[in-house]
């Protein structure tokens, strides 16, 4: 008779409802009572029709599709404690005290502290008889898991986030299909990459696409990367290529911390190199679409392990993140991770790349 609320929250990535739908049937096939919470934590903090019970049937025909069913958002309210006060009460009336979260390292963080404030929530609510002293004393802890949920792979403690791979399959898709006509008209493409701060996605594409140069964040070019770029271009046309690719991460920047921007790179080429150079912003595209097969199977592993470490909490269990560790699903304490991606977030911004890179690890 657990009750259990599932919801994602900011920016959407493909296979978050292969997650939602082995979170809510590995949750019925438990025997708890499981809800949706729609929008996110705005739907936590406005209650009513935007927590709703699932059942097996709610999550059918949904595996294969982009997106969120469920919907997401960022929302301010929650970051007040009038709101969370609201979303704790709602969670009370309907005996939730289970949350699976699928987002980045800014939701994780905040349903972490969410809970770390939940007792002096309850008290706060008892104290202004929105809930019963029996109803504190029922509810009085709640247990969180994270899973991650982001295109960007930038979350420290697993080896592959939900939705990268997927991302990646369509960067790759729209660099083939480029590739092709720049090939006909001797073109020169620079693609904006997706990733916020971090060069996964942009580094794996340039790789599998055999761009000719890649633009970074946590490799940035010293200042005379123009003439670099150049000489790597004209070099691979002397040597009889009638495109180049040139990839520019969206975060890319140079040494002294400065964006380098796709109309950047643009200007060089057409100012040195006289090619027919078009930019190509690849947008979201990146983040929608069907997931992948991979990111089906890993959502689907990790939602249903995410209830499995539900249920198995105790009051003294600390939160978890469930991660991709090689190839098994691991839990990882939230905190951990959360912490890591900080410092990575933290040396980035004090240009320590290369400590970046250390400590955001694997992933
Ligand atoms: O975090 C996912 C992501 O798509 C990033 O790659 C990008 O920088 C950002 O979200 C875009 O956010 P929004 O959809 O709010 O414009």
């Amino acid at each position: 008779d657990k009750g259990l609320a599932v919801f994602t929250s900011g920016g959407d990535s493909q296979g978050m409802n292969a997650a939602v739908r082995a979170c809510v049937r590995m949750a019925i096939y438990l025997g708890c009572k499981v809800y949706f919470i729609r929008e996110g934590y705005q739907g936590m903090v406005d209650g009513g029709d935007c927590i709703q019970e699932a059942n097996w049937a709610s999550v059918s025909s949904i595996i294969h599709r982009g997106g969120t069913i469920i919907g997401s958002a960022r929302c301010q309210d929650f970051r007040e404690r009038q709101g969370r006060l609201k979303a704790a009460n709602n969670l009370i009336q309907k005996g939730i005290t289970n949350l699976v979260v699928i987002g980045g390292d800014g939701s994780l963080t905040g349903a972490n502290l969410f809970r770390q404030e939940w007792p002096s929530l309850l008290d706060e609510l008892v104290k202004n008889k929105t809930i019963t002293t029996e109803q504190q004393d029922k509810f009085n802890v709640l247990h969180i898991v994270g899973l991650v949920g982001s295109i960007d792979n930038d979350f420290c403690g697993t080896d592959m986030t939900i939705g990268t791979d997927t991302a990646l399959h369509r960067i790759i898709e729209a660099i083939d299909a480029i590739s092709s006509t720049a090939y006909s008209h001797q073109r020169t493409f620079i693609m904006e990459v997706m990733g916020r701060h971090c060069g996964y996605l942009p580094v794996v594409a340039g790789i599998i696409s055999e761009a000719d140069y890649v633009f970074l964040p946590e490799s940035p070019p010293p200042q005379d990367w123009p003439d670099r770029l150049v000489l790597k271009l004209e070099q691979e046309r002397s040597a009889g290529q009638r495109l180049n690719i040139v990839i520019v991460a969206e975060g890319a920047m140079d040494r002294e911390g400065h964006p380098i921007t796709a109309e950047d790179v643009k200007k060089v080429i057409d100012e040195r190199l006289k090619h027919d150079a078009r930019i190509t912003v690849l947008g979201h595209v990146q983040r929608g679409g069907n997931p992948s097969a991979f990111d089906r199977i890993l959502a689907c592993r990790m939602g249903a392990e995410a209830t499995l470490a539900l249920m198995e909490a105790t009051k003294e269990s600390v939160p978890v993140v469930i991660s991709l560790d090689g190839n098994q699903a691991v839990r990882v304490p939230l905190m951990e991770c959360v912490e890591r991606t900080q410092a990575v977030a933290k040396a980035m911004k004090e240009k320590r790349w290369a400590d970046a890179v250390k400590l955001r690890g694997r992933s």
